[in-house]
């Protein structure tokens, strides 16, 4: 690690406070390195996999730069592109098919840069109309897909997680004026009903606002029903304030059964929150839409733009259909916060668990502008295609099993014969190889593997040669 010595920061600083700020020449100098690195990075078509690095060699490269006189923008930009970068698995690899991968447009990573460099407040209309009128458009526009009112509208936080918590509490938050104003008694205890393979954060939400989860075990193709749902509602009536569907789960990519959930809405009283955060996206395609019937009934709903809608990390988009709920359940009510909270603004901080916020919905909104919707069409069109064309290529394959057939764009298969400890030590010869990342799963015991594919970059010809190494 080499130290600048176009200057001696530590004495600089001492004599200038406004270093870090003044637009001088070592600034501008710095600004042109990062800009040209993202420049270089953001158009690059061969950057690698990459793989973890241990801590001790992390350690050993990079434990010296925190310093109080500062390494220098070049040294500290030539650390993080030569040692942290990559530490870094490239999540945006059209090889990258573990979880569910990321896979950003040019338009939406470029604009990202905008909005850091802009210093956009996100969380009131007062101090960012401009950047808040553009993300209630995506957001409406998002509606309108799904479905809603053109009154529903919301706000886009960091991701599905903190979607789900803050739809959760809003509905709870429903339930509870509903109760108090019948004059009934609350429950002992509040509820959620929803399927045995709901995301994991739905737990995480229940255990933070201390109610309990009602898991039901969907149909044998994956997909939560009603009648599971309906036996949850009269062995818990009262109780349960929330029926959650999953509209594409993790694991498999399954959705529920929306529109038979939704119709028990006419008998019982509940709010019904969509999980859409990775599958919802793929409403956008004629292919899928159908499969989403009964979305438009939905109390609230999230997607991750971070997921398939090719945004960068990290963005949620939660909508309300009715956003005055969310409104009431999360407004933070402080003397200082009086001139933004006493007017009927439409400010982003009321509508989820959070106050301060970067306008994270505004490279989704670019990059609509930018493509257009039909742009999107096509790229997760095309996902869906390429998930069919595999799973059909792996039922070929004598060796291999599908454990679903793939209603989206996630492919669960088994490789006949092989262990757990198969399914690690292939995993990770094919990232020590730089092929491919693409983790062991399991589903009722056993291991399995999965291809999520949503990165357009993602061809047949690449899935097809992971397959020959099996
Ligand atoms: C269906 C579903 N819900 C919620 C989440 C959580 O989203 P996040 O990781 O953005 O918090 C995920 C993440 O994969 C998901 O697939």
């Amino acid at each position: 690690m080499t130290r600048e010595n176009h200057s001696s920061p530590g004495n600089a600083a001492a004599r200038n406070p406004s270093r870090m700020h003044s637009v001088s020449p070592e600034n501008t100098e710095l600004v042109d390195l990062v800009l040209d690195y993202s420049r270089r990075r953001m158009l690059a078509s061969d950057t690698p996999l990459d793989k973890p690095e241990t801590e001790a060699e992390l350690d050993r490269l990079a434990a010296g730069a925190l310093t109080e006189e500062g390494i220098g923008a070049s040294s500290a930009l030539a650390l993080f592109e030569n040692v942290l970068a990559p530490a870094c698995i490239t999540t945006d690899h059209p090889q990258y098919l573990s979880f569910i991968p990321t896979a950003p447009r040019k338009a939406a990573t470029a604009f990202d840069l905008v909005v850091s460099a802009s210093a956009v407040y996100g969380g009131s209309w007062l101090e960012g109309s401009g950047a808040v009128y553009a993300e209630n458009q995506a957001l409406t526009w998002l509606a309108h897909e799904f479905g809603l009112p053109a009154t529903a509208g919301g706000v886009f936080v960091q991701g599905g997680t903190l979607g789900n918590l803050s739809a959760l509490v809003a509905a709870r938050e429903h339930a509870r004026r509903r109760v108090r104003e019948s004059g009934a008694a609350m429950p002992a205890r509040w509820m959620i009903v929803c399927s045995a393979e709901a995301h994991s954060s739905i737990a995480s939400a229940a255990q933070v606002m201390d109610v309990d989860v009602v898991p039901v075990e969907p149909r044998d193709t994956g997909s939560l029903g009603s009648e599971g749902v309906r036996a949850a509602l009269e062995e818990h009536a009262g109780s349960v304030f929330a029926v959650v569907a999953t509209a594409g789960s993790t694991n498999f990519g399954i959705v529920d059964d929306v529109a038979s959930i939704a119709a028990l809405k006419g008998e019982f009283d509940f709010w019904l929150h969509v999980d859409g955060a990775y599958g919802l996206a793929a409403m956008l395609s004629p292919l899928a839409r159908p499969l989403f019937a009964g979305v438009e009934h939905a109390d609230s709903v999230i997607v991750d733009p971070h997921k398939w809608l090719f945004a960068p990390f990290d963005a949620c988009a939660l909508i309300y259909r009715d956003p005055e709920a969310g409104r009431q359940a999360h407004t933070q009510h402080a003397e200082y916060l009086d001139t933004l909270t006493q007017t009927s603004d439409w400010s982003p901080s009321d509508y989820a668990a959070h106050l301060t916020r970067r306008a994270r919905g505004l490279p989704l909104w670019f990059s609509l502008a930018t493509y257009g919707a039909g742009a999107y069409r096509e790229a997760i069109t095309a996902a869906l295609r390429l998930a069919r064309e595999i799973a059909h290529e792996i039922e070929r394959r004598p060796h291999l099993r599908l454990v679903r057939q793939p209603q989206l764009s996630v492919v669960v298969f088994e490789r006949d014969g092989w262990l757990p400890a198969d399914y690690e030590r292939w995993s990770a010869r094919l990232l020590g190889e730089q092929r491919a990342f693409v983790t062991p799963s399991s589903h009722a015991g056993r291991t399995n593997t999965r291809f999520a594919i949503l990165n357009p970059m993602t061809t047949l010809d690449q899935l097809t040669g992971i397959l020959d190494t099996m």
